[in-house]
């Protein structure tokens, strides 16, 4: 199966996109085939800064996929899910075609929009959720949100607005545009470029 990995930190043309074996599967986890992940700005950091787990390394941490396999009674054949990777701690990337996580990380994929869409979802809805609730903010209270047209603020202005989930069609998710895995260094290249309007995807 194809990864996205790097043998060095550097810029884009760090990233190799190369087959490697398929993941095992260990009690409680499930294999997953992903349809989408997204570019977050700890994607390029991982890439470009001397963290994560040792190298060779596949990078990641958005997904949206379907299971395939399960170990986990909870999980079931074929359902759509998204999930977030610890990449850094972990060392499982999301940038490769199955992905084997511990089956309580998933969620249901949102039913209302279009699965690769929904990549763009777990990691910054997570931060935007987070940061709402460290404010402590009650009803009635102002907040400024900067960085608002960006991926985490534009989810934390709705969902400090709308409390409310996307498939009630309330919450939306902004696409910038997508790219093949295979020109991963295209998309890295657009993503550091900024004045994006929505996420980056990378589609397999
Ligand atoms: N994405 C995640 O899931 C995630 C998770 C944890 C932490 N974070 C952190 O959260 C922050 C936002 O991430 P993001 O994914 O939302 O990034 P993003 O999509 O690139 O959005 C950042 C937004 O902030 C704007 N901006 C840049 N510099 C600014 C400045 N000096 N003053 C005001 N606005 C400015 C950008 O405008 P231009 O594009 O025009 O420059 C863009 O609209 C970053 O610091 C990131 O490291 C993100």
């Amino acid at each position: 199966m194809r990864a996205v990995q790097i043998d060095r930190h550097g810029g884009p043309d760090a990233l190799i996109v190369r087959e490697i074996a398929e993941p095992a599967l260990a009690p409680g986890e499930v294999i997953i085939r992903a349809a989408a992940s997204s570019l977050n700005p700890v994607d390029w950091k991982t890439r470009a800064w001397q963290v994560g787990p040792r190298l060779p390394a596949t990078l990641g941490r958005d997904l949206a996929g379907r299971v395939v396999a399960a170990n986990d009674t909870a999980q079931e054949g074929g359902a759509p899910v998204i999930a977030m990777s610890a990449q850094i701690a972990t060392g499982r990337g999301t940038w490769s075609d199955l992905v084997t996580l511990p089956g309580h990380l998933l969620a249901p994929a949102p039913s209302s929009i279009a699965l690769a869409d929904s990549a763009s979802l777990p990691l910054t809805g997570t931060t935007a959720l987070q940061a709402l609730r460290s404010a402590r903010t009650v009803a009635g209270e102002r907040i400024l949100v900067i960085g608002a047209a960006g991926a985490v603020g534009g989810l934390a202005v709705q969902l400090a607005h709308l409390a409310k989930l996307i498939d009630t069609h309330e919450l939306r998710l902004r696409v910038a545009e997508c790219y093949p895995l295979d020109d991963i260094r295209s998309a890295y290249e657009r993503f550091e470029a900024g004045g994006l309007i929505g996420k980056v995807l990378i589609t397999f």
